[in-house]
C-alpha cells in the first residue's frame, strides 16, 4: 500500500514534467508563408477593418491577445510547470531519502480522528482534484508528448474524452470544495502556536514535536492554499465553461492564464500533501480511511488536540484488533 502510494505520487509528480521536457525546444517556430502579408495587415491595426457578417470578433483580422497567449503557453507555462512539479517531487524524494517517515510507536489505543462525513466528503474532493489534475495534464501537454506519441487519431479521442470529463467534474469539484471548506474551516483558523510550530518547521529544527492543535500550521498552510487556490480555478473555470458569461476573447484568455497557474500551484502542493498523507507521517492515513489514529500518534503530532480530547464523550477509545 505505501509502496503503491510511493508509486502514484511518481507517476504523477514525473510523468508531467516528463512531457513538459520531451516537448522539445519550446522556441522553434514554423515559418508562415503568409507571414508578410500578415505583418501588413498587423501594421494597419488598430484601424477597424471592414465586413458585411455581423458578429462578435468578425472584423478582427489579427487577436494579438490569442499570438501572445500561445506564445506564453508555449515558451513560459509548459517550461515552468514542468520545472516546479519536478523540484517539488525531487526535493520530497531527497528528503524521503535522507530523512525517511516519521514514525511513532504503536500504543494499540485508538482514538476517533474524522467522522464518516468528513473522510466521505476528503476522498470525494480528492479523487474529483486528481481526475481534474490528470485531464487538465492531458489537455495542456498532450499535444506535445501524446500527440506525437500515439499520433493524431489516438490522440484526438483521448484529447476529447478529457476536455468532456474536465467540463463536467469542474462544477462537481465547486460543490466538494465548499461542503469540505465548511466542515473544516474552523479547524483551519490561524493560531499562534501554529507559528511556533512553522518557525521549528514541525520540528525538523529545535528537535521534538512541537507542539500543534487538530491541524498543524503545515496543515493549515495546505488548507488555505487549497481554498484560495481552489476558489480560482472554480471561478476560472465557470468563465471557460460558460464563455458566454464574459464579452469578447481577451477575458477568455486571462481565464485560461489564470486557471493554468493556479492549477500547476495546487498540484505541486498536493504533492506534497500526499507524501505527508502517506509515507511522510505514518499513521495518517489509517485517520482518513478507518477515521481512528493512535493514541501515541495524536499524543506525539497533535499534542494540544489531544489533551483537549481526553476526557471528552467524542474521543472513542478501542483496543488494538476490535
Ligand atoms: C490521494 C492522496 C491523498 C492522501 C493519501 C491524503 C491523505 C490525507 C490525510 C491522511 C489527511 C489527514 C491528516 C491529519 O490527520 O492531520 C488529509 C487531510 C486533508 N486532505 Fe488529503 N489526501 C490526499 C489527497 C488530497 C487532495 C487531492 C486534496 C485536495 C484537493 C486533499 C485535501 C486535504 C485537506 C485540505 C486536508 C485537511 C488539512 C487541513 O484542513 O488543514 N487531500 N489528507
Amino acid at each position: 500500500m505505501k509502496r503503491g502510494c510511493l508509486w502514484l505520487l511518481l507517476i504523477l509528480g514525473l510523468g508531467m514534467p516528463l512531457v513538459a521536457f520531451s516537448a522539445g525546444p519550446p522556441g522553434d517556430k514554423v515559418l508562415n508563408p503568409g507571414a508578410e502579408l500578415w505583418k501588413e495587415v498587423r501594421g494597419r491595426q488598430p484601424a477597424p477593418a471592414t465586413t458585411q457578417v455581423q458578429g462578435r470578433d468578425t472584423a478582427v483580422l489579427i487577436n494579438p491577445w490569442g499570438e501572445r497567449f500561445r506564445d506564453y503557453r508555449r515558451d513560459r507555462y509548459i517550461r515552468y510547470s514542468g520545472y516546479l512539479l519536478a523540484g517539488v517531487v525531487g526535493l520530497l524524494l531527497l528528503y524521503h531519502l535522507l530523512h525517511g517517515g516519521l514514525e511513532v510507536a504503536e500504543s494499540g489505543r485508538k482514538v476517533l480522528r474524522f467522522e464518516a462525513t468528513e473522510r466521505i466528503v476528503h476522498w470525494l474532493l480528492a479523487v474529483v482534484f486528481l481526475a481534474l489534475a490528470v485531464t487538465g495534464a492531458i489537455l495542456a501537454f498532450g499535444r506535445f508528448v501524446i500527440l506525437p506519441w500515439l499520433g493524431g487519431e489516438a490522440f484526438s479521442v483521448i484529447a476529447a474524452v478529457s476536455k468532456q470529463a474536465h467540463n463536467l467534474l469542474g462544477p462537481l469539484f465547486i460543490v466538494a470544495l465548499l461542503w469540505f471548506f465548511v466542515l473544516f474551516v474552523g479547524r483551519n483558523l490561524p493560531k499562534l502556536v501554529d507559528l511556533l510550530w512553522l518557525i521549528r518547521a514541525g520540528g525538523m529544527l529545535g528537535g521534538g514535536h512541537p507542539p500543534a492543535g487538530f491541524f498543524n500550521g503545515g496543515e493549515k498552510i495546505w488548507f488555505w492554499i487549497l481554498a484560495v487556490g481552489g476558489a480560482v480555478v472554480s471561478a476560472s473555470g465557470i468563465v471557460l465553461d460558460f464563455p458566454s458569461l464574459v464579452e469578447g476573447r481577451d477575458p477568455l484568455v486571462l481565464a485560461l492564464v489564470v486557471h493554468g497557474a493556479a492549477a500547476v500551484i495546487l498540484i505541486a502542493a498536493s504533492f506534497g500533501h500526499m507524501y505527508l498523507g502517506t509515507v511522510g507521517v505514518k499513521g495518517s492515513l489509517q485517520g482518513m480511511i478507518t477515521g481512528l489514529v493512535d493514541e501515541a500518534w495524536a499524543r506525539t503530532h497533535h499534542a494540544l488536540w489531544y489533551e483537549q480530547l481526553k476526557g471528552k464523550k467524542k474521543a472513542v477509545e478501542r483496543n488494538a484488533g476490535e
